[in-house]
């Protein structure tokens, strides 16, 4: 069956010393969680904090991962490079990285290909902007984000993959999607990897929600039958807030 699954994403907050902090306070107050969970951080913190959180209930993942295996791409960070610090997760295909870095199908199917290769599992963000939303486009938008960067992959990569749906008008913006909107999209989401790879495969990827997830309404959305946790921005940056929303399930 899936796992559920609490997902931080820091974006680019924290320096070093006040990443260590928090990973380091998470890692006192998440003993027994009933889910997954795992932090997204800068590439930067990545060694200390997978360090500080080996054998600990909370896992560790970066928030991207180059196309490119080595060489001449300045300020670029491999796969290779970050499975090298005990990171386990990758975040790939954030709206954030595809509005402002254009990222587009074929080059996070290329990154998604390379976490795996490297033993990263990902977590690969779908999701619509305001005007396809208000255009009543969204299902057509998410489909064509999973089947162009995701559905080359075999089965055996696929089932290595986590799925978080994050409307992009919902992303720090204080609005949250309903959870009977979400479930719509999350059902569909599983509907189309039945289609492509079996039930089986469907019954068993975790899906998140993510975009202004916070305690007060973890619950509620955590409770509709497609939606397996969530995919947390601002609410990670603080440990009381991240663990009550770990604590919705
Ligand atoms: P938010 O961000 O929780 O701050 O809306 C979610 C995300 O971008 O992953």
């Amino acid at each position: 069956m899936r796992k559920n699954i609490v997902a931080g994403n820091w974006k680019m907050n924290k320096n070093l010393q006040e990443g260590v902090a928090l990973a380091s306070e998470l890692k006192d107050k998440v003993q027994n969680p009933n889910c997954d969970v795992i932090i997204c951080t800068p590439f930067i913190h990545l060694a200390s904090v997978a360090e500080l959180l080996k054998g600990s209930k909370v896992y560790v993942g970066a928030e991207d991962c180059s196309e490119h295996d080595s060489g001449a791409f300045t300020g670029e960070v491999s796969a290779s490079m970050v499975r090298s610090t005990g990171a386990e997760y990758c975040i790939i295909g954030h709206s954030e990285r595809r509005q402002y870095h254009k990222e587009g199908y074929e080059m996070l199917r290329t990154k998604v290909l390379k976490a795996l290769e490297n033993g990263l599992k990902p977590i690969f963000c779908v999701g619509e902007v305001k005007e396809e939303r208000e255009q009543g486009i969204q299902n057509k938008v998410v489909e064509a984000q999973i089947k162009e960067s995701l559905f080359n992959l075999t089965p055996e990569q696929f089932s290595q993959v986590v799925v978080a749906y994050e409307p992009v008008w919902a992303i720090g913006t204080g609005l949250t999607a309903t959870p009977d909107q979400a479930e719509e999209i999350h059902a569909f989401i599983r509907s189309l990897i039945a289609g492509k790879y079996g039930k089986e495969m469907a019954e068993n990827t975790s899906i998140l929600y993510g975009g202004s997830c916070k305690p007060s309404n973890a619950k509620e959305l955590f409770a509709k039958a497609d939606i397996d946790g969530g995919l947390i921005g601002g609410a990670a940056l603080k440990a009381d807030d991240f663990c009550g929303i770990i604590n919705a399930f």
